[in-house]
């Protein structure tokens, strides 16, 4: 039976084929899990619910935006009665202070490229160039 080594080494091409995907994100050190994000270590609770917030903090954002400049008003009540400024550098940033490690790493993976920051400042760079 000749075949029989033949049938084993196209076996064993099948089988590295179909599992390519798996073995070259292990050897590649690459995979396609979610980032690993630097989370605020001396706050345990965002402005919603982690899930609302992973969901739609974009939407939050652009109403806060109309809130502050169209209504002149600043002040956002969470659902807890804690009471927020509502900005995006002296709040959300605030807590997040690794911009870097946070928004910046999720939307790089997400493809995202908000354009807020063309006039919004991220806190931790004006310091930098400070000095
Ligand atoms: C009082 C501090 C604080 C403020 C202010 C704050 N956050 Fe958070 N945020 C946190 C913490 C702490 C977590 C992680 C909560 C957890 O581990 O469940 C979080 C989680 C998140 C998440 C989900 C991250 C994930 O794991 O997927 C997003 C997105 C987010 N915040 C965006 C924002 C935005 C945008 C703002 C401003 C509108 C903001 N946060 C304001 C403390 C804050
Ligand atoms: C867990 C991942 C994650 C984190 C963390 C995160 N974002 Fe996002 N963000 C997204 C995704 C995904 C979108 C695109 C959503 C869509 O297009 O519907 C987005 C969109 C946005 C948008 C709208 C951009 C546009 O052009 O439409 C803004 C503004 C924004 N994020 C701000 C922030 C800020 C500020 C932080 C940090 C405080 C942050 N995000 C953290 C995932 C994240
Ligand atoms: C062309 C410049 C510009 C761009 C781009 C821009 N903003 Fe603003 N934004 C402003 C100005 C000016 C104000 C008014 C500041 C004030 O009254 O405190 C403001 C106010 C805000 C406020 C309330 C006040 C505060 O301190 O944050 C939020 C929230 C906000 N913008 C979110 C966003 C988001 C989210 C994006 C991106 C999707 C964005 N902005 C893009 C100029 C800009």
């Amino acid at each position: 039976m000749r075949d029989r080594g033949l049938i084993f080494t196209g076996l064993v091409l099948f089988l590295g084929l179909i599992t390519f995907p798996v073995w070259y994100n292990l050897a590649s050190g690459t995979s396609s899990k979610p980032p690993e994000l630097k989370l605020p270590t001396t706050e345990k609770q965002c402005v919603a619910p982690t899930e609302t917030m992973r969901m739609s903090h974009m939407e939050m954002l652009i109403t806060w935006r109309d809130q502050v400049v169209r209504q002149n008003d600043r002040t956002y009540v969470a659902a807890d009665g804690k009471r927020y400024d509502m900005s995006l550098t002296n709040t959300c940033l605030k807590c997040h202070d690794n911009k870097a490690e946070f928004c910046d790493k999720c939307h790089d993976y997400a493809g995202v490229k908000p354009y807020c920051w063309d006039c919004h400042i991220d806190p931790k760079l004006v310091q930098r160039s400070k000095g």
